[in-house]
């Protein structure tokens, strides 16, 4: 089962951003859970960051026939890209988990509005980096039912 988990803009800063809300793990140390957890359940993953609207979309675009399923925390174009929305629409066979590290609905009204989230199988906020971890269980226990 090969996992994409998608990171976007800003959170390459994760460590010395905010860490009143984002905590103190850096990315790499996100990630490292995340990989220990999805070994433990057969899962391989694939980790991309980028501070680009235009690459995350174009990442989501080629995901068919390379990822089962994709983890995507798209930071602030949660809650701005139609693009990133439409990528996800175009690939409906390949689920994905929305993620945050904060609880976007308990933070300012802007970010009370995920544009993805229905298009998303399901949504994880405000658990640090237990919501990456949390979602590596969520989507591999969805692809597993599906099968
Ligand atoms: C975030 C929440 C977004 O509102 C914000 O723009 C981020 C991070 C989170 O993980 O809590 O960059 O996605």
């Amino acid at each position: 089962m090969k996992l994409l988990v998608l990171n976007g803009p800003n959170l390459n800063l994760l460590g010395k951003r905010e860490p009143g809300v984002y905590g103190t793990a850096t990315l790499d140390d996100i990630l490292d859970k995340v990989k220990i957890r999805a070994e433990e359940l057969d899962a391989h993953v694939t980790c991309v960051q980028s501070n680009d609207e235009g690459e995350l979309v174009t990442k989501i675009g080629e995901s068919e026939g390379t990822y089962d399923g994709i983890i995507l925390n798209a930071a602030a174009y949660t809650h701005t890209s139609v693009a990133l929305r439409d990528a996800l629409s175009a690939i409906k066979n390949i689920p994905c988990v929305e993620v945050h590290l904060s609880n976007i609905y308990a933070r300012e009204d802007f970010r009370q509005k995920s544009i993805i989230a229905d298009v998303c199988i399901g949504q994880i906020t405000g658990f640090g980096t237990m919501s990456y971890v949390l979602a590596v269980d969520a989507l591999v226990n969805y692809l597993v039912e599906r099968r």
